[in-house]
C-alpha cells in the first residue's frame, strides 16, 4: 500500500482504505440504530461543514431510524499554525433542536475545541440529548476531554486527507484516508 502508484506526490500512504471505511461506517450506523431505536422524535444529525459531508452522507444512508439532516458551519481561530483556540458559529442549524436527540457528525477530533464548543452550545438549547459521531480521532492531540459516543478510527498525529477531509481544499474527494507529506 505504501507504494501506491495512483497516489499523488504530496501523499505518503493510504492509512485507511475504502473497504475498511465502508465496513466501519456500517458498524457505526448499526450502533446508532440500536441506541436511538426507541426514540419518539426523529434524531437530528448535525454535520459540521465542510469536512463531515461524505461521512454524513454514508452514515445517514445506513440509518434505519427516523432522522433529519442538518448542517452547521464554524470557524476556528487560533495561534498561528495551530488549530487551537476560539470557535465561532458561521451558520446555524435550520431545525429547532429543542426536545430532540442531536447527533453531531464531525470528520475528525483533534484538539477538541470544535466539539466541546458545539456540545456546550447544543446542550444549552433544551435538547433531549447531545451525542457525537466522529470519523477519525487523534488521541495524541486532545487538549480538552470529550466524550465520543460513536468513533470510526483512532489515527496517529499526522495530517490526513480524503473522505471529506482536506488540506487547503485539496484531496477532499479521495475515497480513502491518506497521510500527507508535510510541506516545508
Ligand atoms: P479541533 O477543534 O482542534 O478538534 O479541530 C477539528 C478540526 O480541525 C476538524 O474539523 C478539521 O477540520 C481540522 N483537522 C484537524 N486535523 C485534521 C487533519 O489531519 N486533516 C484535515 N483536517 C483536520
Ligand atoms: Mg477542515
Amino acid at each position: 500500500m505504501a507504494d501506491n502508484p495512483q497516489l499523488s506526490k504530496d501523499l505518503r500512504r493510504v492509512l485507511i482504505d475504502e473497504k475498511t471505511i465502508a465496513d466501519r461506517v456500517n458498524e457505526l450506523a448499526q450502533e446508532i440504530n440500536m441506541r436511538y431505536k426507541d426514540s419518539e422524535e426523529p434524531l437530528i444529525l448535525v454535520g459540521v461543514l465542510k469536512g463531515s459531508f461524505i461521512f454524513l452522507a454514508d452514515l445517514s444512508r445506513r440509518l434505519t431510524i427516523p432522522h433529519i439532516i442538518d448542517f452547521i458551519a464554524i470557524s476556528s481561530y487560533g495561534k498561528k499554525g495551530d488549530q487551537r483556540g476560539e470557535v465561532r458559529l458561521l451558520m446555524d442549524t435550520r431545525e429547532n433542536l429543542a426536545g430532540h436527540d442531536v447527533l453531531i457528525v464531525e470528520d475528525i477530533l483533534d484538539s477538541g475545541s470544535t466539539l466541546s464548543y458545539l456540545i456546550r452550545t447544543f446542550k444549552a438549547r433544551n435538547t433531549k440529548s447531545v451525542s457525537t459521531a466522529v470519523f477519525l480521532d487523534k488521541p495524541a492531540r486532545h487538549e480538552v476531554d470529550i466524550d465520543i459516543q460513536f468513533k470510526g478510527f483512532e489515527i496517529p498525529d499526522v495530517w490526513v486527507v480524503g473522505y471529506g477531509l482536506d488540506y487547503k481544499e485539496r484531496h477532499r474527494t479521495l475515497p480513502f484516508i491518506a497521510e500527507m507529506i508535510p510541506e516545508n
